[in-house]
C-alpha cells in the first residue's frame, strides 16, 4: 500500500534521509518513533508527494509518487487524509470552508452533501460549535482538531497522522485517541501515526519503526518493540533501562 524503498533526501545541506526502507500493508497501522528533528515530518511529506526523494522509491497503491501527474496525484490524494504537524489550516476560510476543502477538490459532492460530511465529521472531533469560527480565533489544540477532521473527511483508506495528541489536553487526547483508534476498528485504513508518546503508539500501532539519524533502527510488531533490549530503541521511546 505504502513502500518507501532506499529513500534517500538532503534539506538545507543536511542528509536527513540515508536510506528509509518502510512497507505498510493494506490495514496495517505503523506508528513511527524518533527525536525531534530527525525527519519523521519529512518522510510523511514524501508519501503525499509535496517532496521527491534525491535517491529511491516511493509508491503509493503500487504506484511511483513522484512520477504521477496532476491529475493522478489529485485522485491519489482523495484517497489519502493527511493531519499536518502544525495543523496547516487557511486563515482566510472558516472551520467549514477549511474542512470541506478536500470533499471540494477531490470529489463531486453537492452543496448539501458536503454540509452533512462537514457537520458529522466536526460532530466526532467535537467541535461543531466552532464551524463559523476562523483560525485565528482557535486555540492551538482546536486548529488541530479541525486538522484531524479536513484528514478525515473525505473517509480516505490511507491516513497519515503527524502528532495527532501534541497541544490536546489530557481528556481530550483520550478522545481523539479513542476516536482515532475506533476508526481502526470499524474502517481499517492504512495508517502512519509519527508520534512522541508510547501511550498513542501502544493504543494506535501495530507495529512500531523506530528512526534516527536517517536511518529505520528498528521496525517490528509493537510486543517485540517493547521487549527490545536495544539501548536506543528502549532510550527514544522513553522505556526505563
Ligand atoms: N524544507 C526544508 N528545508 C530545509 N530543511 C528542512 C526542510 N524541512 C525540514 N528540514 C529539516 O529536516 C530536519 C527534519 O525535519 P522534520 O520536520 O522532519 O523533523 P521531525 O522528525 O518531524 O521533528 P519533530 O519531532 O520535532 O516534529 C530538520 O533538521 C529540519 O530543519
Ligand atoms: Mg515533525
Amino acid at each position: 500500500m505504502i513502500q518507501l524503498t532506499q529513500v534517500h533526501k538532503s534539506l538545507g545541506g543536511q542528509e536527513i534521509l540515508r536510506g528509509i526502507d518502510l512497507h505498510i500493508r493494506e490495514g496495517e497501522s505503523v506508528v513511527l518513533m524518533g527525536p525531534s528533528g530527525a525527519g519523521k515530518s519529512v518522510i510523511l511529506r514524501h508519501i503525499v508527494g509535496l517532496l521527491s526523494p534525491d535517491k529511491g522509491e516511493v509508491k503509493v497503491e503500487g504506484r511511483p509518487i513522484q512520477r504521477l501527474d496532476r491529475n493522478e496525484l489529485s485522485a491519489l490524494r482523495k484517497d489519502m487524509g493527511y493531519l499536518f504537524q502544525h495543523a496547516a489550516l487557511i486563515n482566510w476560510l472558516n472551520v467549514f470552508e477549511n474542512v470541506a476543502l478536500p470533499l471540494r477538490e477531490c470529489t463531486n459532492f453537492k452543496e448539501k452533501e458536503i454540509r452533512e460530511k462537514v457537520g458529522k465529521v466536526l460532530e466526532q472531533v467535537r467541535l461543531l460549535e466552532a464551524i463559523n469560527k476562523f483560525p485565528s480565533q482557535l486555540s492551538g489544540g482546536m486548529q488541530k482538531r479541525v486538522g484531524l477532521a479536513r484528514a478525515l473527511v473525505t473517509e480516505p483508506r490511507i491516513i497519515l497522522y503527524d502528532e495527532p495528541e501534541a497541544g490536546l489536553d489530557p481528556e481530550m487526547t483520550t478522545d481523539i485517541l479513542h476516536l482515532l483508534n475506533r476508526l481502526k476498528q470499524e474502517i481499517k485504513p492504512t495508517t502512519l501515526t509519527v508520534t512522541h508518546s508510547l501511550d498513542c503508539a501502544t493504543k494506535l500501532g501495530d507495529r512500531i519503526a523506530v528512526f534516527e539519524q536517517g536511518r529505520i533502527l528498528l521496525d517490528a510488531p509493537l510486543p517485540e518493540v517493547l521487549a527490545s533490549n536495544h539501548p536506543r530503541v528502549r532510550s527514544l521511546l522513553g522505556i526505563a533501562q
